[in-house]
């Protein structure tokens, strides 16, 4: 049985300052995959059914790498691996670290606002999504009496730190394969009203999974997955 633990980290070289570095809640993912797939299961889903797997927001393309990584030692583990982002440099950025990983044209990149450019051909297609999603909520200030708001598409996740989050939810089921059971893995954190967000996901019908915690700083980050209800 071949140890996940041992495969290596995906070679970030290309770091753009615009683009989100890969940090702690990027690691509760990477390493919550490396516990969790091995040759015959992607968290007790046969790892031969997956057929798609997207990476929102793929910033440095890190997540998406780090499941090229996969493929490429586990024979049965086919998807096609997509990432997409909002951002140009994010893509950009991912796809130099592509090349860097030695995996050039391997990974789908599209450029987009959640799933606006994603083609018709996509719908109902992923099996598995990943999305560590500006989970934040929005900073507002004074300026000269005018209420601005500073965004940053990073960690920005709307008023109350999950509307971003909650708009991806609310088109997301036309992209995954409702034929068979899916998984979509995301992060939220403590600075939010979690039972807020957790009524919204369970009236949209997803079952909500704490899978890992940790405090940094002054906040929780939690790696959540969703299934249907
Ligand atoms: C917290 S970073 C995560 C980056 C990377 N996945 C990681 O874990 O290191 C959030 C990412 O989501 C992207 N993003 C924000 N809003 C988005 C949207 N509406 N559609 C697609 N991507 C978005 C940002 O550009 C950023 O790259």
């Amino acid at each position: 049985m071949k140890n996940i633990n041992l495969f290596p980290d995906p070679i970030i070289s290309y770091t753009f300052k615009e683009v989100y570095p890969p940090s702690d809640d990027t690691y509760l993912i990477i390493d919550y995959f490396k516990k969790i797939v091995n040759e015959n299961f992607f968290d007790g889903l046969p790892i031969n059914t997956i057929r798609k797997i997207l990476d929102m927001g793929t910033g440095t393309g890190i997540i998406a790498l780090f499941l090229q990584e996969i493929k490429k030692n586990l024979s049965k583990f086919t998807s096609k691996i997509y990432a997409s982002d909002i951002s140009d440099a994010a893509i950009r950025c991912a796809t130099l670290n592509e090349r860097t990983n030695n995996y050039k044209d391997s990974i789908t990149f599209i450029k987009s606002d959640l799933f606006r450019k994603f083609p018709p051909s996509l719908q109902h297609s992923f099996d598995i999504i990943v999305f560590n999603p500006p989970y934040l909520p929005s900073i507002t200030y004074k300026e000269k009496d005018i209420i601005r708001r500073r965004t940053d598409s990073n960690w920005d996740g709307g008023k109350h730190g999950f509307e971003v989050f909650l708009k991806f939810i609310r088109q997301v089921k036309d992209f995954l394969n409702l034929s068979q059971n899916y998984y979509i893995y995301y992060i939220s954190s403590s600075l939010t009203n979690l039972s807020q967000l957790n009524d919204e996901l369970e009236i949209l019908g997803f079952r909500n999974s704490i899978l890992n915690k940790k405090h940094v700083f002054f906040e929780d980050i939690i790696l959540n997955r969703l299934e249907e209800l």
